[in-house]
């Protein structure tokens, strides 16, 4: 398949045409890639069975991980679902923008769509391009991370490149995302209530001011064998970079001596202030820039990118600090722990 590249420029009148162009192809069951705030999202028409077919094909993915669905207005989740209070309260608060709610799904929504599922996962992204695509589109564009199945989430145009060139019909390069991490994901219970399933840019402090959340277990912990999941992409390993990674839940004075001792190529991802200290006590190790230990924003924008290059680079081992889980730091947290398969060393 040859794949057409449309890059959005300074030009209003051009980037126009390259989203009808884009919007002709949604219509007609193909794929498109375009970017949003968190991560660029491989699209397709959500209402069209063997157009969902073809994202699972793209991806590599397994079937039975249901996709969201994008809407570019709020108000046209009741066209898909039976919408509630708390969900109208949601999204005045933080719609458009990085959070994706779960709610009973009506018929027009295939099954394949929803991999079976009597739910459906719906957002509203704030970035312009993607929400004018949809608009122009006509349908809701259901579209899951644009990345091969198992690699991490693209935050660039060069990730979806390297991912997706040949696989689907149209790449829209808008530039780098915003955020950098996929949305808050959260199910409205029958309640009312809100249950966290992915965190995101949206914390779950946020959240309570809407209504009480509860943190699924499996946002932080691992899952016990065989234990059923709330969402089908909880049970997958993410995110995993080839070399093996090692979260160090210590100050830098022992996760240097720790480093120091192990044998092969290993790298480490610092937060910013303690690179020239790790220069030091260690010259021989390759060391990325994680952002400030405070900045939690820096950080989510480039994890996914410094995962992608580390993969490159052939490591034994990369380490990183271990981040705490409160506000942004719970979806760094949610997605290092998943990257390294829960391997957590206490110094
Ligand atoms: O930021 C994002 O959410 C990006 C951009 C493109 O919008 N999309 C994204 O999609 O991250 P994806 O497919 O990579 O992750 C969607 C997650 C999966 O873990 C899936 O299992 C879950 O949402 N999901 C979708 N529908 C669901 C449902 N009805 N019930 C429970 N989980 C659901
Ligand atoms: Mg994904």
């Amino acid at each position: 398949m040859i794949t057409e590249i449309a890059e959005i420029g300074a030009c209003a009148e051009d980037n126009e045409k390259k989203l009808l162009r884009a919007a002709d192809i949604i219509k007609r069951g193909g794929l498109v890639v375009f970017p949003t705030e968190t991560v660029y999202g491989l699209g397709a028409d959500a209402t069209n069975a063997e157009a969902a077919e073809r994202i699972y094909a793209a991806k590599g993915r397994p079937s039975d991980n249901p996709l969201i669905i994008h809407i570019s207005s709020p108000e046209d989740a009741e066209k898909y679902t039976y919408v509630s209070d708390t969900y109208k309260r949601l999204a005045e608060r933080f719609m458009p923008g990085p959070l994706t709610v779960i709610m009973p799904s009506k018929d027009i929504i295939p099954k394949k769509t929803r991999a079976g599922l009597d739910t459906v996962a719906l957002r509203c992204p704030s970035n312009p391009i993607a929400r004018r695509l949809i608009e122009l589109s006509g349908v809701p564009i259901a579209a899951p991370s644009a990345n091969l199945s198992g690699s991490p989430s693209p935050t660039t145009p060069r990730h979806v490149m390297d991912d997706m060139q040949g696989r689907v019909d149209m790449i829209i390069d808008g530039g780098d995302c915003d955020f950098g991490l996929e949305s808050t994901i959260v199910k409205i219970e029958q309640d009312g209530s809100l249950l966290l399933l992915r965190p995101g840019k949206i914390t779950p402090e946020q959240l309570s001011r809407i209504a009480p959340v509860a943190v699924a277990d499996a946002v932080t912990d691992k899952l016990a064998e065989g234990e059923r999941v709330l969402s089908p992409g909880m049970k997958y390993r993410h995110y995993a970079p080839r070399a093996s990674l090692i979260l160090l839940d210590a100050e830098r004075g022992r996760q240097a001596e720790y480093i120091r001792e192990q044998q092969g190529r290993v790298a480490l991802l610092s937060y910013s202030e303690n690179i020239d200290y790790f220069n030091e006590k260690l010259p021989e190790l390759f060391i990325y820039d994680l952002g400030g230990e405070s900045d939690e924003k820096a950080q989510a924008h480039r994890l996914f990118a410094i995962l992608r290059e580390a993969d490159k680079e052939n490591f034994d081992t990369i380490f990183a600090p271990l981040p705490q889980k409160e506000g942004i730091g719970l979806a760094l947290y949610n997605r290092m722990i998943r990257a390294a398969a829960h391997k957590i060393v206490k110094l």
